[in-house]
């Protein structure tokens, strides 16, 4: 049985490193806020390149030239050009980039002093495509705008002035994920933080310390050596938990973990976290760690063996106020301070990754999570090379979180329409993610379910992959009440728990009316449906979860109604300054009525 759970364990590691393969960029290294790391944040000089030209060898930007003799001539310069602040997206930093979706070019000049040891730049994310230059020299490219990725600089970075250059681009592709249309503001550019790390030749690259499925008594896992041969010991201690555990390194550089602890489980009421260290004979990481359990039995969810109904909100990763990607201790405080406002346990990052300081702090608040990849809606799933595409991304999602005991639920998608080739790339990643992680919960949120007069049936084919069924439904928004809320009837083709994932309506804060205006818009209408969904879903047996979209209005280009949106989804239950619409406190006083 030991062999068995170590090839496991091991199997698993290696499947999670396969993430750079699609990727030219390297896999990144786990846990960057527990390293001493370089700061490159900060002022980085700029060029707009609407056109794109800049990649090739005409305009060469990436080349960096600055006219030297008398004909020399560029039209392409950094120096006198703009300064973007990284991080942050580049859309809400200057007017002419406000709509921008091509690329920018950022440029920073580093004066770095070798130390013998390796050295990497770690960007926490770009969207959407980005290719990075060191001096010159092409490192490599990373698709994807919410999850992170790195490259080692080891052989190519010089002793003194270095120039990094990096290409963003943040055109929505066909083949992209997401794809060409989204409910979401675009913000393109290097949106989260970048770091030089330095690191010993073999260094802690990745670990995934967890309780051994089923056991609330059994701490299992694995950690990854970078560098290094075979044979290195590895030291995991918990010294709350009077754990001191030694391992070995295999051939593969993964080291098998294994060890009784006794334990404080995490849970929303009581959010213990244990600090973490793992070291090896050159080199150390710490970080806080959660431990608990999730499971689902029947139509029940169990935290640490008892019942659960999640108290949801939906987020996006972003600050209204700043009209900004949010990616700071602080943007994650406000939106998580908010959803515990409204007394949430629960909160759904909607659509894609947030930033890790807004998973951190979850674990730290007691807030579970649901995290996502960006299959949203309208994905080429017909195109073999999305596959691929979509299960780095589950990978690099997974890579980055697979330590935070919040999150309780990974999504494959949203909203995607049933089709012989959906249900065979979302099952596969189902089982992709399972394999990889089977300690926590895999769901789908769907919206093909089938309306039939006060009957809604859900009987889409995906929901045999997943453990936990979740439905978006506009009952009283996109579609009229078929009849009385109360008198709805819900029905599954799965034993198995339902997270509404999403419901509301829209509202423009300070705009009000009778709820039966059919102008909509008003407080009093979105106060309307909040009253009749929650007199629904107190009738469904297997719900176990709900989940408001949204808890605060957010940008987007395609809300344009000219007096009530103008670029602003209003479905917040809070307005883009944070004030409380009606609909708020039917929310909060269906959550305060929970026993939980
Ligand atoms: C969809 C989708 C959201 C969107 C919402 C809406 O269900 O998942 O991304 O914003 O509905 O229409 O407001």
């Amino acid at each position: 049985m030991q062999l068995l759970m170590k090839t496991t364990a091991c199997l698993a590691g290696i499947l999670l490193v396969l993430a750079s393969v699609h990727s030219p960029a390297q896999t990144f290294m786990t846990n960057i806020q527990g390293r001493n790391t370089i700061s490159l944040n900060g002022k980085w000089k700029a060029i707009i390149d609407i056109n794109d030209a800049g990649i090739g060898n005409w305009t060469a930007i990436w080349k960096d030239r600055t006219p030297s003799g008398k004909t020399d001539f560029y039209e392409y310069s950094f120096d006198d050009g703009p300064v973007l602040d990284v991080p942050g997206d580049f859309n809400s930093q200057l007017p002419e980039l406000t709509w921008f979706e091509s690329s920018v070019w950022y440029k920073k000049t580093i004066d770095y002093h070798k130390t013998g040891k390796r050295v990497f730049i770690y960007f926490g994310a770009v969207n959407y495509k980005c290719d990075v230059f060191l001096n010159g020299e092409k490192l490599g490219s990373h698709e994807g705008g919410f999850t992170p990725f790195q490259f080692e600089l080891t052989d190519k970075i010089k002793e003194g002035a270095n120039a990094i250059l990096v290409r963003a681009n943040n055109q929505r592709v066909k083949d992209g994920i997401p794809s060409l249309g989204f409910d979401w503001f675009n913000y393109g550019g290097i949106t989260r933080e970048v770091q030089l790390v330095e690191t010993p030749p073999a260094f802690i690259e990745d670990y995934f310390i967890h309780l051994k499925k089923g056991s609330t008594s059994e701490i299992e896992g694995w950690v990854k050596i970078n560098g290094g041969s075979a044979g290195q010991p590895v030291r995991i201690q918990l010294p709350e938990a009077a754990v001191d555990y030694k391992t070995t390194t295999g051939d593969s550089g993964y080291a098998p973990v294994h060890f009784p602890a006794k334990l404080t489980l995490w849970s929303p009421t009581q959010p213990k976290l244990y600090n973490v260290l793992i070291s090896t004979a050159t080199d150390k990481t710490e970080e806080a760690i959660g431990f608990r359990t999730i499971e689902v039995k029947g139509t029940d969810m169990l935290l640490n063996g008892k019942p659960v109904f999640l108290k949801g909100v939906n987020i996006h990763d972003e600050n209204p106020q700043r009209r900004a990607r949010a990616w700071s201790p602080s943007d994650a405080l406000q939106l998580l301070t908010w959803a515990k406002e409204l007394g949430c346990n629960f909160v759904r990052l909607a659509h894609y990754p947030h930033n890790e300081y807004t998973v951190r702090l979850a674990d730290k608040m007691g807030i579970m999570l649901w995290e996502e990849i960006p299959v949203y809606q309208g994905i080429a799933f017909s195109d073999p090379a999305m596959q691929d595409k979509m299960n780095y991304l589950l990978k690099e999602m997974l890579r980055r979180d697979k330590n935070r005991c919040a999150t309780i639920i990974w999504s494959m998608s949203n909203e995607t329409s049933p089709g012989r080739d959906r249900d065979k790339a979302l099952a596969g990643m189902a089982s992709l993610c399972h394999t990889l992680d089977p300690t926590r919960l895999v769901t789908a949120a769907l919206n093909h379910v089938k309306y039939d007069n006060n009957t809604v049936t859900i009987d889409d084919s995906l929901g045999n992959a997943l453990d936990v069924l979740a439905v978006n439904e506009y009952l009283g928004w996109y579609r009229p009440w078929p009849a009385a809320p109360e008198n709805m009837i819900w029905k599954s083709a799965f034993n198995k728990p339902l997270i509404m994932s999403e419901f509301g309506a829209e509202a423009l804060y300070g705009n009000h009316g009778t709820a039966d205006t059919a102008s909509r818009w008003n407080e009093e209408y979105q106060e309307q449906v909040y009253k009749a969904q929650t007199a629904m879903l107190k009738t469904i047996p297997f719900l176990k979860g709900a989940c408001p979209w949204i808890l605060v209005d957010f940008r987007s280009p395609v809300r344009m109604q000219p007096v009530y949106q103008k670029g602003w989804n209003r479905k917040g239950l809070l307005s883009d300054q944070g004030f409380k619409k009606k609909a708020w406190y039917i929310m909060k006083q269906f959550y305060d009525a929970m026993p939980w």
